[in-house]
């Protein structure tokens, strides 16, 4: 099924926008800038919305993730909304036992790790999703030509918390399944790609202009693994969006031996982290991708003469790629002063008209 005659792409109201312009490789007058985790506990209203209230129930309330999806994009004037809401919640709606613990992450009190639990795992209910649809829909009612970018966990992160239970340094429960298990591992895998899936799906439906893959934990997965029994998952995830004309992006930590096999996954940009120079991954990706990044988010802290010679320096190795979208190289820390990321966004936005 097509995007609606009234999606924001098809209606005209954001397919000029810079951030779309670039992620279909153009190079638009202002360079687009926005920050992962842009909506969160460095902005001030962002904690008065949320104090005391639990996280997923605020992803869930739709009133709630719309206003907070909305704060950041008035307070810094960057160049997209990015959904509030996070990657467990498809797995939450799917009838899983998830919840969120501050300063953690999101925790699962019975984790998955043998063929029995994975059969016991339920698809998603079209129905559940329908407060991330409506929260959606308000946002964009809200944002005329400022695109919404849709997201959702990518299979193996996904995998990586249902396994472990929890946030995990290495991973080395989820890899040990991997090998032992080939089966169970397809079928824990395929079942997260169709509930990731789903929810990035109802969001681009819903009214959302891009779509984005966060494969967090990635880099603990060697090449060989990632091709074989990671990327045609990351693939089915991206299979629920056929028919749908939105830009691609994919973004994971420690990406650098595997961007080429990224770039096969059929996305029209890439994310990378801070560590890697956006020219060699200009390089890696065969210098016809479009990527996003990577301002290192600990210089966010440093005095602004160091951070703008850091943010020139990202500008210049961007402009070796088809197209550059502005953004951190992973989230926004918690601590971060707001004004420091306002000033970011002039500063990119002057730079490039002058
Ligand atoms: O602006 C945005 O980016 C908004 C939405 C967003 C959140 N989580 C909100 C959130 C997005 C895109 C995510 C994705 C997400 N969630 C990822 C992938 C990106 C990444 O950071 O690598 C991952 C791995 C998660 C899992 C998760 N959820 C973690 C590790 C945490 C942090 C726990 C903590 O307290 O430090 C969360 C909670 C979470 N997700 C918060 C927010 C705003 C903080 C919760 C709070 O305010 O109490």
């Amino acid at each position: 099924m097509p995007l609606s005659p009234s999606h924001p792409l098809i209606d005209g109201r954001t397919t000029q926008a810079p951030l779309i312009r670039a992620y279909r490789g153009d190079r638009p007058e202002r360079t687009p800038v926005w920050f992962m985790r842009q909506a969160g506990r460095s902005l001030p209203e962002y904690r008065e919305l949320r104090a005391g209230g639990d996280m997923l129930q605020a992803c869930l309330t739709p009133e709630l993730a719309s206003e907070i999806t909305l704060q950041p994009v008035r307070r810094h004037g960057v160049d997209a909304g990015i959904f509030f809401s996070d990657i467990v919640v498809p797995v939450l709606l799917a009838g899983v036992d998830v919840r969120i613990e501050a300063g953690r992450g999101p925790v699962i009190d019975a984790p998955i790790r043998s063929a029995s639990d994975v059969l016991r795992l339920r698809p998603i209910d079209p129905d559940a999703l329908a407060p991330v649809r409506e929260a959606v829909a308000l946002t964009v009612a809200e944002l005329g030509s400022t695109p919404l970018i849709g997201f959702a966990g990518a299979p193996f992160t996904l995998a990586a918390y249902l396994v472990e239970g929890g946030p995990s340094k290495d991973q080395l429960r989820t890899r040990a399944l991997m090998h032992s298990d080939p089966h169970t591992w397809a079928a824990l895998l395929n079942w997260c790609a169709d509930v990731t899936g789903e929810f990035l799906r109802a969001q681009v439906e819903a009214g959302a202009s891009a779509a984005q893959l966060f494969d967090s934990w990635i880099g603990s997965v060697s090449q060989r693994d990632y091709l074989r029994r990671v990327a045609p998952h990351s693939r089915r995830a991206f299979d629920h969006l056929r028919g749908l004309e939105v830009p691609k992006v994919h973004f994971g930590l420690g990406t650098d031996r595997i961007l080429t096999e990224i770039k096969g996954l059929g996305v029209d940009a890439v994310g990378i982290d801070w560590r890697l120079p956006l020219d060699e991954a200009s390089e890696h990706l065969g210098g016809d991708v479009p990527v996003q990044g990577n301002i290192d988010p600990a210089l966010l802290s440093a005095p602004w003469p160091t951070l703008r010679a850091h943010v020139d320096d990202v500008l210049e190795r961007g402009r070796t790629a088809p197209a550059h979208v502005v953004n951190l190289g992973h989230g926004v820390p918690p601590e971060t002063d707001p004004d420091v990321l306002t000033g970011i966004v002039r500063y990119v936005h002057g730079e490039s008209q002058g």
